[in-house]
This record gives structure tokens, sequence and C-alpha cells, in this order.
């Protein structure tokens, strides 16, 4: 509540996409909850047929397709991004499934206020086809990871992770499917966290206000975005 007893105005999210938008979705139906501390107002995407962008429509958020391939430079691409993000007042930015390489300049500008979802236990398994390298290492455990976006790729702080075993007859395909489970979880608590200002990047680590950094879960564990910012 602001000091007039008005509730302070949601920060405004861009999610940013180039495929199926499944963890787009997780965070439209968690924003939904008139107590979420963030609205999702935009869904940015480089690919015309991301099905994530039908999501958006559908769930009423403005989208935005940005080609990457009309620019000749990464810094051109970006320079269009933000224009949309300023028309659009965005704070946040998730990048859920964004195949894109941001420079460093861009990931600067929004610094600590910008966060990925990704599949494995970072800082572990950093990039690409990570089920298979997993499977292929014989690890017991895999996960995905919610974490501030660095320039190093995969690289910045964790905040929230997700572990779960891996099964004798896993293939990358069941592991992943598994793993997506844990993304839906976590992605919008870490969220939720950040727009509350639960959590907050302090260069090289993250704060979160009353625990440790990361919170580490397992499948088996029950995670409350509420429990997060109000406990
Ligand atoms: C997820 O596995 C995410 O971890 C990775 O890209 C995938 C996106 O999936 N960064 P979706 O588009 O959210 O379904």
């Amino acid at each position: 509540m602001t000091q007039t007893g008005q509730a302070a105005p949601k920060k405004r999210v861009a999610v940013f996409i180039s495929g199926s938008g499944s963890n787009l979705a997780a965070l439209i139906d968690a924003a939904r909850d008139d107590d979420y501390p963030v609205e999702i107002a935009l869904v940015l995407s480089n690919k015309a047929d991301a099905y994530g962008l039908i999501r958006a429509a559908d769930a009423g958020i403005q989208t935005a397709f940005v080609d990457h391939r009309a620019y000749d430079s990464r810094e051109a691409f970006e320079d269009a991004i933000t224009v949309v993000l300023s028309e659009q007042s965005i704070d946040i930015i998730c990048l859920a499934g964004f195949m894109r390489i941001l420079t460093a300049g861009f990931v600067s500008t929004y610094e600590g206020r910008m966060i990925n979802v990704h599949p494995s236990l970072l800082p572990d398994y950093k990039g690409l086809q990570t089920h298979s390298r997993v499977l292929e290492a014989g690890e017991r455990y895999h996960g995905c990871s919610v974490h501030f976006v660095q320039a190093e790729l995969d690289g910045g702080p964790v905040i929230l992770q997700a572990r779960i075993p891996v099964l004798e007859d896993d293939t990358p395909d069941s592991l992943a499917g598994r793993v997506l489970v844990q993304e839906h979880r976590i992605y919008p608590a870490a969220l939720s966290m950040l727009g509350a200002g639960a959590v907050t990047f302090a260069e090289p680590d993250v704060v979160i206000s009353g625990r440790d950094a990361p919170i580490v879960i397992t499948d088996k564990d029950s995670l409350s975005w509420r429990d997060l910012i109000h406990g």
C-alpha cells in the first residue's frame, strides 16, 4: 500500500519468447491472481509463428514481433526491442525460451531486472541439449534454475532451483518433460520475488530477504509464491 492507502501499481513485465511459450503460460496463469505482484504487459517474439504469441493474444496481452533477420546487427535488433519496451513502460524482462543472444550492453541496461529459466542445475550444464548431456554423463540429479541474466550465457546468479532425480529408463524427452513441470513451478515463484522486491541482484550474487540464496527445492517440496514474498 502507498501512504494514501492505494495499492502500488504493479511492475510491468515483458516476456521474450521464440517458441511454444509453456513457461509464458505458467507466468500468465500466476499473474491472473489479483495479489500477484507483477502484470504480464507484453510478450515479444523474434519468431512470427511462435505459439506463445497465440497464448498471449488469447489472454488479451499486448504482443510484439521483432524479426532479428530484419536488422544487420545485434545492436540494431536490440534498439528496435528497446523502442517497444519503452513504449510499454516495461520494468522487468523474463526470458522464456528466447533463442537470441543479447549483447552485454543490453544486458547491463536491464541488470537486476532481467531473469531467465534454464533447464539445468546451474552452474552445471549451461547451453543447449541439457537433458541428453545429463543422461550421457550418468548424472543422478537434474533440474532447472531461474537466474538473473548477465552477459555470460546462462551465467548469472541463481535465485531459485528445482532438483529432480534422473530415472533409470529416462530418455531426453521424458526427462525434459519432468523438468518442464518444475520450470512452470519455479518461474512464477521467482518472478513474484523479483516483482515484490524479495530478491535483489547484488553482484556477484543474489540477496533474498530472510533466506539463504539460492532457494533449492525438490519435486516433492511444496512451493508457494505467497510464502516466498511474505514469509
Ligand atoms: C524451456 O526448457 C526453458 O528452460 C528454455 O527454453 C524452453 C522454453 O520452453 N530456456 P517453453 O517455450 O517455455 O515451452
